[in-house]
């Protein structure tokens, strides 16, 4: 039997005292539930609308719950959903996202599933629902009741293993991706949806030039935390536990970054040496334009290129941080669209004139789902078409760019072959002066790295423990 949702003022159950002060915490899940309810039915990164959170003393706590409902999504919807007695897609949606990210409480955190109904209900109010406490209450009442049978993964009788859509249910990612995912990475397609569901690590770059692991390590114990150099890439620390970044010893003054193992690649992967133009084409907010800068002190240009902006600001914002102590690095910060032909780019955009080039192109960003879990909300099939045409376009761009015997490092953040190794194939069956590169001796290969027809992939939970990313490195034939 469903519960019905009629919009009459309940009588006061649990929680229902109205006009009372709500229990302490039911205002921290009233702000996860408005999170919540901005990335499903606005369409927002959950990044953007934790914004509104910022200045708040639960802040921490709302982002957990938030991200902790968004990522379980997917899962939770269609549970909660069998309690209703109308789609509960007609209900308004922060009385939807609350449901949700009640049954999440229940479910996932550690309090009393009593505790969790109780703010439930009185969260109910804060959202401008009071006139469904009774409602919330019940539903979720059943589904603490209920939810082993409502959240079961059996596969369907007759049926010996779960189906793509079992499987997207459970793992709560879309359908769509489980597919595509399947399809591309049948052996490894489960661990990666796994994974994605884990809680990432905070990894950190050290500047070497300025302080050694060894150095990192010994200023960190004495904080009373641990942590891990990462062998594979020097100057990457796995902390044991996330911390804010006001306690990491050098941060405020760039000697210490926060950066996903596998993003610290790109800069190694270029090559570049002092004397060199460097042309980062799609550079905000700047991670590996820093990196690109404190790895090789003495290029004779580093030029940070990006359409947006206001983006563009956060690469300054990086640099002047890692500028704090003394001027050490520079970039010069450019707005340009590189899908327009490198012959339309302002004039520091020459055609053939720099050295290195790295595209670290925008895509789906299924690589950092477990950073970023709103993209299994917000990314939809039909976007990947449109990643594709902007990758295309600033790859064939930027290689332009290029001078006759330099190298380009192509990259992306997601696990999708046709944004990676597929549209880079395609680029040097039709570029007659590129060719790929092989992986640079001098770099370290991290574990589990798949080496593709054309250029390396990571995924998630597969060795290296870093985000799943894409690298290729492509070469422009000297002029003969
Ligand atoms: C994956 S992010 C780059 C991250 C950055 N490299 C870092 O490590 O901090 C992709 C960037 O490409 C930019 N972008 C998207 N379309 C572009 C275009 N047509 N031309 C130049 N940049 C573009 C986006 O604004 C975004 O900042």
């Amino acid at each position: 039997m469903s519960t019905k949702y009629r919009g009459k003022r309940p009588s006061h159950g649990p929680g229902g005292h109205a006009g009372n002060k709500p229990a302490p915490g039911a205002a921290t899940l009233a702000a996860a539930v408005e999170v919540v309810a901005a990335v499903v039915s606005g369409g927002r990164s959950a990044d953007d609308a934790l914004q509104e959170t910022a200045a708040r003393v639960d802040r921490a706590a709302i982002q957990a719950i938030a991200l902790g409902t968004v990522r379980w999504y997917l899962r939770l919807l269609p549970a909660v959903g069998k309690l209703l007695q109308r789609p509960i897609a007609d209900l308004p949606p922060p009385l939807a996202a609350l449901l949700v990210t009640g049954a999440h409480q229940v479910e996932y955190s550690r309090a009393p599933v009593e505790a969790s109904v109780h703010l439930a209900v009185e969260a109910s109010r804060l959202i401008g629902a009071a006139r469904a406490s009774g409602l919330v209450n019940a539903v979720l009442r059943r589904f603490v009741r209920e939810r082993e049978e409502l959240l079961s993964d059996a596969p369907a009788e007759g049926q010996a293993a779960l189906a793509d859509g079992d499987i997207a249910r459970r793992t709560a990612h879309p359908h769509w991706f489980v597919q595509q995912l399947r399809m591309a990475w049948p052996d490894q397609f489960l661990r990666v949806l796994e994974a994605n569901n884990e809680h990432p690590p905070m990894t950190l770059r050290l500047d070497l030039s300025q302080l050694s692991g060894e150095q990192f390590m010994l200023e960190w114990r004495a904080l009373g935390r641990e942590a891990a150099l990462i062998d594979w890439r020097p100057g990457a620390v796995t902390l044991a536990r996330p911390a804010p970044i006001g306690v990491i010893p050098g941060f405020a003054t760039g000697r210490v970054s926060v950066q996903d193992a596998a993003a610290q690649l790109a800069a190694p992967l270029l090559q570049a040496q002092a004397g060199m133009r460097v042309l980062d084409a799609c550079a905000a907010p700047g991670g590996k334009t820093l990196h690109l800068a404190q790895l090789t002190r003495g290029l004779e240009q580093l030029i940070a290129a990006d359409i947006d902006g206001a983006r563009l600001r956060l690469v300054e914002e990086n640099f002047a941080r890692a500028n704090a102590a003394a001027p050490l690095v520079s970039a010069e910060l450019v707005r340009a669209d590189l899908t327009r032909p490198a012959a339309e780019l302002i004039e520091c955009l020459q055609p053939r004139s720099f050295d290195r080039v790295l595209v670290d192109a925008p895509c789906s960003s299924t690589g950092v789902i477990r950073r970023h879990p709103d993209i299994k909300l917000l990314r939809r099939a039909g976007d990947i078409a449109g990643f594709q045409a902007i990758q295309r376009a600033v790859l064939k761009n930027a290689f332009e760019l290029l001078r006759p015997g330099g190298r380009l490092v192509y990259c992306t953040c997601s696990v999708l072959p046709v944004e990676n190794e597929e549209l880079v194939g395609e680029f040097l069956a039709a570029e007659s002066r590129a060719s790929a590169l092989p992986w640079p001796l001098a770099v370290p290969m991290p574990p589990g790295i798949l080496i593709r027809p054309v250029g390396w992939q990571l995924l998630p939970g597969h060795g290296a423990g870093s985000d799943g990313f894409y690298y290729a490195c492509i070469g422009a034939a000297t002029d003969e």
